[in-house]
C-alpha cells in the first residue's frame, strides 16, 4: 500500500473509532462505528438502537444518511470498526445501502479495535447485486 493509501486509511480508521465510541447500543451492548470517504470528505457513524428493537439503525446507514445530506452520492472508500473477535461485516441491509452509492469494486475494509483485519470488494459481500442501472430499461 503507498504511503498516501496508508495515510488516507488510517483517517478513517480514527474517524469509524472515535464514531463508534459514541455509539447508542443499550440493548445488544455491541457498539459500531462506520467511516467513508466520498469526494474527499469523510463522514461516520454509530448505530443507534431503539426500545423498540427492529428501529435501530446501523452504524453504516448512519454515515450514509450524513454523506447524502452533505450532497454526496459516490463512497469511494468505507471501514466499519467492531469489537468482538469476528470480523464486524455489514448486514444484508447495509451491503444493499452501499450499493447503491458504490460500485462491485468499492473497498469495504473490516476493522476490529487494533486496526483493520480484512478488506473486501463489495462484489465479494453482495455478489450478483442489483442497483440503480438495472432500473434503467432503455
Ligand atoms: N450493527 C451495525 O451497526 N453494523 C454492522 O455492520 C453489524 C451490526 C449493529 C446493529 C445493532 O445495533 C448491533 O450492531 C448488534 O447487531
Amino acid at each position: 500500500m503507498s504511503k498516501n493509501a496508508e495515510a488516507r486509511l488510517a483517517e478513517l480508521f480514527q474517524a469509524a473509532k472515535a464514531a463508534q465510541a459514541n455509539a447508542y447500543a443499550p440493548y445488544s451492548r455491541f457498539k459500531v462505528g462506520a467511516a467513508l470517504r466520498a469526494s474527499g470528505a469523510i463522514y461516520s457513524g454509530a448505530n443507534v438502537e431503539n426500545a423498540a428493537y427492529p428501529e435501530g439503525v446501523c452504524a453504516e446507514t448512519s454515515a450514509i444518511s450524513a454523506m447524502a445530506r452533505a450532497g454526496g452520492r459516490r463512497i469511494e472508500e468505507i471501514l466499519v470498526i467492531g469489537d468482538g473477535k469476528g470480523l464486524c461485516t455489514p448486514c444484508g441491509g447495509c451491503r444493499q445501502r452501499i450499493r447503491e452509492f458504490a460500485d462491485t469494486a468499492t473497498t469495504v475494509h473490516i476493522a476490529g479495535p487494533e486496526g483493520v483485519r480484512a478488506t473486501f470488494a463489495l462484489e465479494e459481500l453482495l455478489p450478483q447485486s442489483f442497483g440503480p442501472d438495472h432500473l434503467r430499461t432503455a
